[in-house]
């Protein structure tokens, strides 16, 4: 990133660093020499404290599926907050929100909402337990799922630690976390039935719930294989495991989210992000069998959740919104945009000479090492070791070509796109390339 450019925001960085470490508590979002702060955003555009503006193919961490001020989202959140912004008592716009969900999605008899995905995974892992009397947790490695501790294992496996690509060794993911976490989860590959299966044969009697994101962005975006999902259903419900979609951003993929688009039949989801039309929420869906351990009559709930802000009425209105705006034609709209996003990408690099390929499913796109998309962590991490600091630079040369990617490499869009912003984002992807090349 030219840092000519940014003065007021290396001003507002320094200041930051006083008082926040880091200087934000956006973290996800921090990259060397100083994360962009942004001052306003309208649409797909979002322009910063020294008055430039750019595309946003980030989005708030896939959350916007809008972009950002959409009119009839605001106008949902201004009317609302006129009447009140949360109250203790439940509200009807909940009631809405859960309706339209347990409408729209096959495997969601009941919803129960929160503030944010880490919250609701932490609650889906607590149903699995209570439900099932177990207490371990399967998971796939290198995905994703937020940072409640039982979760937070396995992400960032290094190969000095990974262990033989048959059985897993759980490592943990972040600092803080009591060591006895990584003995209560099962890491499995992804993609690799006869290890799941084999792996289930020997611990599916302790596990509690296996977790998966249908398109988990830190493991590399890997696709699941024909079939994968469905085996993997068979599988849980032969053990009597409470399979859990995380699709927490994969719910974009499909109307009725990831699950629709690549089979499976989850008995929890977790959602969250563009599920909360860009305020903070998340939530838990499924089998009313197990929602019921929710349920406060007759005696409590067998399982405890709170959450002052949960349910407040000025994320389930802007919710719905963005729920009913995103409609079966607009999830396949932006999804043919997207394979055209990827389909631009791969011509760039092919053109150029790249050791680099285009990844991603639906709306969701990324750069990756190689000359095709991993199927596995183990892989995506082999390709990373080469590609990322390639990847990090085109990602800072775009910031100065106008456009907001991850410095990982990860594009998404929103509804406001079309033609013209793919033509833009593949121009700019262009001139990026022929102007950090070695
Ligand atoms: C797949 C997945 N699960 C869970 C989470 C955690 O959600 P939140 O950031 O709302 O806590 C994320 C966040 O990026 C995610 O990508």
């Amino acid at each position: 990133m030219s840092t000519a450019a940014t003065s007021a925001t290396r001003l507002l960085f320094e200041e930051a660093c006083r008082y926040i470490p880091g200087g934000t508590s956006r973290v996800h979002y921090f990259h060397e020499p100083y994360p962009i702060y942004a001052r306003s955003a309208a649409g797909c555009r979002v322009t910063d404290v020294d008055g430039v503006e750019r595309l946003d193919f980030v989005n708030n961490m896939t959350s916007l599926i809008h972009g950002h001020a959409h009119p009839a989202i605001v106008a949902a959140i201004v009317r609302q907050a006129q009447r009140g912004t949360a109250w203790s008592e439940p509200g009807e716009e909940e009631v809405h929100l859960a309706r339209h969900l347990v409408e729209r999605v096959p495997s969601i008899e009941q919803v129960r909402f929160g503030n944010s995905g880490t919250e609701n995974v932490m609650l889906a892992v607590k149903l699995a337990r209570e439900f099932t009397g177990r207490h371990r947790i399967a998971k796939f490695e290198g995905f994703y799922h937020g940072y409640y501790d039982y979760v937070q294992v396995s992400v960032k496996s290094a190969p000095t630690a990974w262990g033989p690509e048959t059985a897993p060794v759980s490592t943990p993911n972040s600092g803080g976390l009591s060591p006895e976490v990584l003995g209560e989860v099962l890491t499995v590959p992804f993609n690799n039935l006869d290890v799941v299966e084999r792996l289930l044969d020997q611990h599916g009697h302790e596990i509690a719930c296996f977790l998966v994101d249908p398109l988990a962005s830190q493991a590399g975006s890997p696709i699941p294989d024909p079939g994968f999902l469905d085996r993997l259903t068979a599988l849980t419900r032969h053990h009597g495991i409470v399979l859990v979609y995380d699709e927490i951003v994969s719910f974009r993929l499909g109307y009725a989210g990831g699950q629709e688009r690549y089979g499976g039949t989850p008995d929890l989801t977790t959602l969250g992000k563009i599920m909360g039309g860009g305020l903070p929420v998340g939530a838990v869906g499924g089998r009313a069998e197990i929602m019921q351990l929710l349920d406060p009559r007759g005696g409590g709930p067998r399982v405890l959740s709170g959450g002052t802000f949960s349910a407040n009425p000025l994320t389930m209105v802007a919710g719905l919104v963005a729920m009913e705006h995103y409609t079966r034609a607009e999830v396949d709209r932006l999804n043919t945009l997207g394979a055209r996003v990827r389909a631009g990408m791969d011509d760039v690099f092919r053109r150029h000479g790249e050791a680099l390929c285009a990844g991603g499913d639906g709306s969701f796109a990324r750069i990756l090492g190689g000359d095709r998309p991993p199927r596995t962590y183990r892989e995506f991490a082999a390709s990373s070791a080469v590609a990322s600091r390639r990847i990090a630079g085109l990602h800072a040369a775009l910031l100065d070509e106008g456009v907001i990617i991850t410095r990982a490499g990860t594009a998404c869009l929103s509804t406001p796109m079309g033609d013209a912003e793919v033509e833009a984002f593949l121009a700019a992807l262009d001139r990026a390339v022929v102007r950090t090349r070695t």
